[in-house]
C-alpha cells in the first residue's frame, strides 16, 4: 500500500477523478445553505441535492471534491479508533452520467492501482433487496469481474446497504461499501462487515441514487440515475500507513504531541479532546461563522467545547491546553482551508470566552451542588434536582455524578433521564416544526420562497438606498423565509412597508426568472450577487429577475414572479451585531 499523507491522498484522489472528466468543486460551508433539514453538512452529496434531483450543474455531470463534514450522531463512539465528529470526505459524483459498473471500475482502479491496496485486502457489501428495491446483482457482478473473490462480497440488508436521504426527504438509493480487511481472525462463522469486531474497516461508499424519498417515507424514481461516493480521508490515511487509529495520522500529530507532553495517561480522553477541538476549530472558522449559543449549530458547538473542557479536567489538564491544541489545528489546516487561517483570531477568542463561561458555570454549579447537599435525604439526590442543575445552571450530569460519588451520595439517574426525555420530547416537537421542508423537499413552495429571497435583497438595497447590503444567511422552510443581511439599525415601519410594496410590485408585473451559466469572473463583472461556497468555481449559475436582481445561486426557482402571491414581512429584528433578520411569507 502507498503510505500517503492526508495532503497527498487529497491530491491523488482529486487528480484521479479530474483526469477522468470530473470537475473539482470547493468544499461547501459546514452550515447548509437554505436547508433546515439538517444542522450540518454531513456528506459531500448534501450541497448537491438540487443537482441530484435534476437541476443542471454549471460544471457538468461529473464532479469531485473534498468536503468538510460534521456528524454528531456517533459522538459516544468518539474516542475509539475510528470515529470523529469532524472528518473530510473525498467524493465523486455522476449526475445522470455513468452508473454502477463505471463507478465500481473507478473505485477499483483507484484503490488497487493508485493506492496499491492488494485485491485480497478488500471486502465489499451489496444491497440484498427488499419489497421496494431489487437485490443489487449488477454491483455484485461488477466486483466479481474485477477479481474480488465471492467469499469477500456480502449481501446485506437495507440497514447496512442503503444511503440517504440526508434529512427527512430527498435522494437516496442502494449502496455498495468498500472495506479493508484487517490482519485479524474472523470473530465467528458469521463474521462480516455487518459486525463491529474490527476485522472490517469501511473506507468508501458508492451510493447509487435512483430514488427520491418523500417525507412520508415513500419512494419514487428520480429523474436521473446518479452516483454519489464518499471516502473517509482520515480512515483511509490510517489504513494506508498501517496505523491502528485515525488519531495517529499526520493532521493530529502536532496537537497530540502537545497533549502527550502534558499528560501520559488517558488515551481515550485525549482522543475526545482532539476530536472535539478539531470540530470546534472548523465550526468557529467556517465562512458562515458559528459561535457558541443555546440553539441549533451554536448549541452543538457549545456542547463540544464544554465536553472537551470536562474531559480535560478529568485527566487534570488545564483548559489553557485546549487553546494550544486549536492553534496546532489552525496551523495544520490553514493552508488547505483558507477560512481557518483567516479566522484564526476569532476562533481563539471565541474559544477562550466559552471556556471562561463554562468554568464560571462549573463554579456556580459546584455552589448549587453544595446547597443541594443540605436538603438531601438518605444520601440520595433526586432526578429532578440533578436535572435542575443541568437545565438551569448548565451543569453536566457527568459532573453531578462525579461530585455525588465524592460525597458518598447516589443520584436517581432514571429520574434524571425521565426529566431529560420529557424536556427532549418538548423541544423535539419544536424542532420538527422548525425542520419541516428544506432543500431536499424541493417543493414548489420552497422554490417560490427562494425566489422571494432574491427579491427581498434587491428591495432592501433599493429602499434603504445601500448597495453594500448583502445576504449574510438564509433559511427556508415550506412556510416562511428567513433572511439575514448587514444593516446597522432596525427598519422603520415605513421602510418595511416600502420593501413589501416594491416586491409586490415586481410580483404584479409578472417578470420572468431566467438562468444563465458563466464564469465566476463574468458573473462578478455583470454585478451578480455572490453566494457562499461557490467562490472558487470556474462556472456558476446566475439567476436574473428582469433587471431587478442578478444572483449567483444553485436554484431552484420559479419561472415568473406572477407565481408568488403576496409578499409579507412577519418580523424584522436584530440577529447579531450589525446583522438584521427578516422573516417573511408569501400569502
Ligand atoms: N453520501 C454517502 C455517504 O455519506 C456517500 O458519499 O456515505
Amino acid at each position: 500500500m502507498k503510505k500517503l499523507s492526508s495532503k497527498e491522498l487529497r491530491k491523488e484522489y482529486l487528480d484521479f477523478f479530474k483526469q477522468r472528466g470530473h470537475k473539482e468543486i470547493p468544499s461547501a460551508s459546514l452550515i447548509p445553505d437554505n436547508d433546515p433539514t439538517v444542522l450540518f453538512t454531513t456528506a459531500g452529496m448534501h450541497p448537491l441535492v438540487p443537482y441530484l434531483l435534476g437541476e443542471s450543474h454549471p460544471l457538468g455531470k461529473r464532479l469531485t471534491n473534498c468536503q468538510k463534514c460534521v456528524r454528531t450522531g456517533d459522538i459516544d463512539k468518539v474516542g475509539d479508533s475510528s470515529h470523529c465528529t469532524f472528518f473530510e470526505m473525498l467524493g465523486n459524483w455522476s449526475l445522470g452520467d455513468y452508473f454502477k459498473e463505471e463507478s465500481i471500475s473507478y473505485s477499483f482502479e483507484f484503490l488497487t492501482k493508485v493506492l496499491e491496496i492488494p485485491v485480497e485486502k478488500l471486502a465489499i457489501t451489496c444491497f440484498e433487496g427488499d419489497e421496494n428495491a431489487p437485490k443489487d446483482e449488477i454491483s455484485y457482478n461488477a466486483w466479481l469481474k474485477k477479481g474480488i473473490k465471492k467469499e469477500n462480497i456480502y449481501f446485506l440488508s437495507k440497514e447496512h446497504n442503503w444511503w440517504g436521504p440526508a434529512g427527512n426527504a430527498g435522494p437516496c438509493g442502494p449502496d455498495t461499501e468498500i472495506f479493508i480487511i484487517a490482519d485479524k481472525e474472523p470473530c465467528s462463522k458469521e463474521c462480516s462487515p455487518a459486525c463491529d469486531c474490527g476485522r472490517f474497516l469501511e473506507i468508501w461508499n458508492n451510493v447509487f441514487m435512483e430514488y427520491d424519498q418523500s417525507s412520508d417515507g415513500s419512494l419514487k424514481p428520480l429523474k436521473q440515475k446518479n452516483v454519489d461516493t464518499g471516502m473517509g480521508l482520515e480512515r483511509t490515511v490510517a489504513v494506508l500507513n498501517g496505523y491502528d487509529t485515525v488519531y495517529q495520522i499526520d493532521v493530529f500529530k502536532k496537537a497530540k504531541e502537545i497533549l502527550d507532553a502534558k499528560e501520559k495517561e488517558g488515551e481515550k480522553q485525549k482522543r475526545i479532546i482532539l476530536d472535539h477541538m478539531r470540530t470546534a476549530v472548523f465550526l468557529l472558522g467556517d465562512i458562515k461563522g458559528v459561535t457558541p449559543s443555546n440553539v441549533d449549530q451554536g448549541y452543538v458547538l457549545r456542547r463540544l467545547i464544554r465536553r472537551a473542557v470536562r474531559f480535560a479536567r478529568l485527566i487534570e489538564l488545564d483548559s489553557e491546553v485546549l487553546l494550544e491544541i486549536c492553534q496546532a489545528f489552525i496551523d495544520e489546516y490553514g493552508e488547505v482551508y483558507e477560512d481557518i487561517s483567516q479566522n484564526r483570531e476569532k476562533i481563539l477568542s471565541e474559544l477562550g470566552m466559552e471556556i471562561l463561561r463554562f468554568n464560571k458555570t462549573i463554579e456556580q454549579g459546584l455552589k448549587e451542588f453544595e446547597k443541594l447537599l443540605k436538603y438531601i435525604k438518605d444520601n440520595r439526590m433526586s432526578g429532578k434536582a440533578a436535572f435542575r442543575l443541568y437545565d438551569t445552571f448548565g451543569f453536566p450530569i457527568e459532573m453531578t455524578l462525579e461530585l455525588a460519588k465524592d460525597h458518598g451520595v447516589s443520584v436517581d439517574i432514571e429520574g434524571f433521564e425521565r426529566a431529560f426525555e420529557e424536556h427532549q420530547r418538548k423541544s423535539k416537537i419544536g424542532s420538527e416544526q422548525k425542520f419541516k421542508g428544506g432543500l431536499a423537499e424541493n417543493t414548489e413552495r420552497t422554490a417560490r420562497l427562494h425566489t422571494a429571497t432574491h427579491l427581498l435583497l434587491c428591495a432592501l438595497k433599493k429602499v434603504l438606498n445601500d448597495q453594500n447590503i448583502h445576504q449574510k444567511g438564509s433559511n427556508i422552510t415550506a412556510e416562511r423565509l428567513r433572511f439575514d443581511f448587514n444593516f446597522p439599525r432596525a427598519l422603520t415601519e415605513q421602510e418595511k412597508n416600502m420593501v413589501e410594496d416594491y416586491i409586490n410590485g415586481i410580483i404584479k408585473e409578472g417578470v420572468d426568472v431566467t438562468q444563465e451559466e458563466m464564469s465566476l469572473k463574468e458573473a462578478m463583472d455583470a454585478g451578480a450577487e455572490g453566494v457562499f461556497g461557490d467562490r472558487y468555481q470556474d462556472k456558476v449559475k446566475v439567476y436574473s429577475i428582469g433587471d431587478y436582481s442578478k444572483e449567483i445561486c444553485g436554484g431552484p426557482h420559479i419561472k415568473n414572479t406572477s407565481e408568488l402571491g403576496t409578499f409579507k414581512i412577519i418580523k424584522e429584528q436584530s440577529s447579531s451585531s450589525g446583522i438584521r433578520r427578516i422573516r417573511a411569507i408569501l400569502e
